[in-house]
């Protein structure tokens, strides 16, 4: 279907997504220019409209698409960090969490598009906090997306800043939206270690009745009280590991072959192993899924009639009130097809697309996850970045194409 692994495409984000065939791409990671930061100089670029109305507008319009090319399995992964109005004084953002070098300018002070100087944007103050990140949720939310989760990037190692009158910026968000109400999301490939707290207490088990009586921490007398009654569910399994939390904390990574802050290769990693299959459809490229089993602990549990919650993967709340899903323990058996197609054996390729690739993050992390991917980008010094980038990883020239729009 795919012959090539890695594609990149120079030019406009809209007229490149517009050469793709609809309903090939399983996930998009990928960073938006930010509004009103830098002026790369080169005609089309996203990020210069007049107000935060404008670029919302604008944004919408690509992801209309971005959701064409999408599969409808797929999910998008879109980071955005917010920005501060000027200061009233001519000044400009106080944060500015783009890119550095690279011969962009910061824009002037006063120019309008800060609210700085006289030129105020509408509907903001010198000072307020933008909200572009939950102002484009919403406005994907409008345009029919399912926002499915809002995860905080937090930065151990946060740009400083010198202010006195609110905390320092140390996040960003990372929005997963998708085309549909089911889709591919592997949870198992990105669980997280537990607690030590957590494992402690998993040694009782638990009775399942929320104690009203322990000011709200259940890890009170519920649990004990099982353990002490010889409860059963003492054996309730433990792998170690939960699902995914909505906090992801990340150190800002340099990259050595450019000169400016880039998505860090570990936010990225997450989005691509949850949002694509290591196997896909040879045929029509459907990722194919686990197959799951419950480990040997759960399945005694099971034994003794409690729920099997292979079947809520993807459907929120547990249906077994005894149990919280967080017990529930499987191990991967096999993977299978989710598509009916002939001939499928397996060999395709999820597609990974960045809209925005600028050093070509997401080529560099789809090569080494043995994804395929698609880069696209209007900056053609950002794009030789990219290829340089990933000349020096695992990509090799017969893998890669690329094309001018
Ligand atoms: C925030 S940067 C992306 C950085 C990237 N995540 C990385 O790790 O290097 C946004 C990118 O969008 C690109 N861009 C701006 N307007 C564009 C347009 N109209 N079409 C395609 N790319 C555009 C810029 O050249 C810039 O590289």
């Amino acid at each position: 279907v795919w012959e090539v692994k890695h594609i990149f495409y120079l030019g406009d984000v809209i007229a490149c997504l517009k050469k793709i065939p609809g309903n090939t791409v399983q996930c998009v990671v990928t960073s938006p220019p930010y509004w009103g930061l830098r002026d790369y100089g080169v005609d089309g670029q996203i990020g210069l409209e007049k107000t935060p109305a404008e670029f919302i507008e604008k944004m919408v319009e690509v992801f209309r698409e971005v959701r064409r090319v999408l599969r409808e399995d797929g999910t998008i992964w879109v980071n955005f960090g917010d920005s501060y109005c000027a200061n009233g004084k001519g000044g400009r953002a106080d944060f500015d969490p783009e890119l550095e070098g690279v011969k962009s300018k910061k824009i002037p002070r006063g120019s309008g598009r800060w609210g700085g100087g006289n030129n105020e944007v509408e509907g903001l103050k010198p000072k307020d906090l933008c909200g572009i990140p939950w102002r484009f949720a919403f406005a994907l939310q409008d345009d029919g997306w399912y926002l499915r989760s809002d995860i905080i990037w937090s930065k151990p190692n946060p740009m400083p800043e010198s202010v006195t009158d609110r905390p320092t910026k140390a996040h960003e968000y990372l929005f997963l939206l998708t085309k549909s109400t089911k889709y591919y999301y592997d949870n198992e490939a990105i669980k997280e270690e537990q607690t030590e707290s957590s494992r402690e207490r998993s040694k009782y088990g638990w009775n399942g009745v929320t104690d009203d009586n322990s000011n709200g921490s259940r890890t009170g007398s519920s649990y004990k009280k099982t353990a002490e009654s010889g409860d059963k569910m003492k054996t309730i399994p433990q792998n170690g590991k939960r699902n995914k939390r909505t906090v992801w904390e990340i150190a800002t990574e340099g990259c050595p072959e450019a000169h400016f802050a880039t998505f860090p290769t570990k936010l990225v990693e997450p989005c691509v192993l949850a949002g694509t299959s290591p196997k896909a459809c040879s045929v029509c490229l459907a990722p194919w899924k686990r197959k799951l089993e419950p480990s040997e602990n759960y399945a005694k549990m099971l034994g003794k009639g409690y729920h099997d919650h292979s079947n809520d993967l993807n459907q929120g709340m547990s249906q077994n009130k005894k149990m919280p899903r967080t017990f529930a323990d499987y191990i991967t058996v096999n993977w299978e097809p989710t598509c009916k197609c002939q001939g499928n054996d397996g060999s395709g390729k999820c597609i990974v697309l960045d809209p925005f690739g600028g050093s070509g993050t997401v080529t560099f992390v789809s090569s080494y996850l043995q994804r395929d991917s698609i880069y696209i980008d209007l900056n053609f010094k950002y794009m030789d970045i990219a290829l340089q980038r990933n000349n020096y990883g695992m990509i090799t020239p017969d893998e890669f194409e690329i094309i001018r729009s």
